[in-house]
């Protein structure tokens, strides 16, 4: 037997409401009942997204979604701006690329942010710029972009803003009308607590204009036949939704909801210190910028000497905690604590407890506690349950 703890940027766990809801009897999709919980669902997805705009809800991962935002609204031809600093970011390149876009790369080293005077300048270079893509939380990397400063700059011209927002939202604030972002991304197996499976995007009425104006073909991904089916008398999906991830989505934005969207932010803060002050205490380099906001992943460079891949097989197979390597370019090079979502202050000193016993035993010299110790400062602070 070998307790698990899952201490990943998705899947991450799922709190006991929420499976239970997911555990209910199936319901048939063309009910009132359904209906009733679709209605909720995207409700209050709104309000975590902070917009009025339509969210629309697939049975997809993440990348389904964007794959739709590609197809939606990118014909062949159209020039975009993708913003890419980490596997993420090359997903938008490797999908624009795949749906015959003509896209202007701008790549940034794993570890940095995109910067808005870059994608400014873009964007005055190729005023026939269709859209911009960039993530909101770069997961692979820990980083977190700038969306409110992008989003001013994009919003002075006709391109649209799309972000990738699946690990950021939810765990830290994104305000979709106020920042003008046009398209927003999500998957419901981060900070939003369900199980893989459901994805969802946040349409402004600028984008849906460019909806109409392009007429790719798509089929299962199309968002004019999920709008329309959403705002029909009983409001459905196309075809068959994922009923019991939508009932547990519903049960995990009641959680949100009761606990407060600043409170889940602010808990969301307090993890994120807490894994960084506890890597710094242990001597250990973060890797990307100091940013208080980052706080869905922390990401820790693997210290000279020390086998990176056996920092998370250790983990994993000596003490039941998953943690994430690096990925792409990164592998092997840093590790990665997954804290959004359903995350509380004793699973950072878990997670942080298991790294020290781990590099211990992997030849670094531990200060031992030291990095519970910092981390316990920091919920000490708090003025937050966590
Ligand atoms: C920022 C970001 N974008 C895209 C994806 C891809 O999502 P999925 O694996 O659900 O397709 C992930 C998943 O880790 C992610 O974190």
């Amino acid at each position: 037997m070998l307790k698990r703890f899952l201490l990943t940027p998705g899947p991450t766990p799922v709190p006991p409401e929420v499976l239970a809801a997911m555990a209910e009897p199936v319901m048939h999709h063309r009910a009132p009942r359904f209906t009733a919980v679709l209605t909720d669902v995207v409700a209050g997805l709104k309000s975590i997204y902070q917009t009025g705009n339509d969210v629309l809800v697939f049975a997809s991962s993440g990348t389904g979604a964007m794959e739709s935002a590609v197809v939606n609204l990118v014909a062949p031809g159209d020039r975009v701006i993708v913003a890419s600093a980490g596997k993420f970011g090359e997903r938008w390149l490797q999908l624009n690329r795949t749906w015959g876009a003509d896209v202007v790369a701008l790549e940034y080293e794993y570890g940095t942010r995109a910067d808005p005077a870059d994608i400014e300048r873009a964007l005055a270079e190729h005023p026939d710029v269709v859209a911009v893509f960039v993530q909101s939380s770069e997961t692979s990397t820990g980083v977190l972009n700038d969306i409110r400063a992008i989003g001013e700059v994009v919003s002075r011209t006709p391109a649209l803003l799309v972000v990738d927002a699946i690990s950021g939202l939810g765990a830290t604030d994104l305000r979709t009308d106020e920042w003008h972002v046009d398209v927003c991304v999500a998957g419901s197996q981060k900070a939003l607590m369900v199980p893989p499976g459901l994805a969802y995007v946040a349409v402004s009425t600028k984008a849906w204009k460019k909806v109409e104006a392009t007429d790719n073909p798509r089929y299962y991904f199309d968002w004019t036949a999920a709008r329309t089916k959403m705002a029909g008398d009983s409001a459905q999906t196309p075809y068959t939704p994922a009923v019991s991830l939508l009932a547990a989505q519903n049960a995990a934005i009641r959680l949100i909801h009761e606990e407060g969207l600043e409170n889940v932010f602010e808990r969301h803060r307090m993890l994120g210190r807490a894994c960084r002050e506890g890597a710094r205490a242990q001597g250990l380099s973060l890797f990307g910028p100091d940013d208080p906001e980052a706080n869905s992943v922390t990401a820790i460079v693997v210290p000279d000497g020390v086998d990176g891949g056996r920092i998370t097989s250790l983990a994993r197979d000596k003490y039941g905690v998953w943690l994430a390597g690096g990925q792409g370019a990164m592998k092997g090079r840093i590790f990665r604590f997954g804290h959004c979502g359903y995350f509380g202050a004793s699973d950072i000193v878990v997670g942080l407890s298991v790294m020290e016993m781990v590099l211990a035993e992997l030849g670094y010299p531990v200060r031992w506690g030291a990095s519970l110790a910092a981390a316990e400062q920091v919920f000490m602070q708090s003025t937050v349950a966590l």
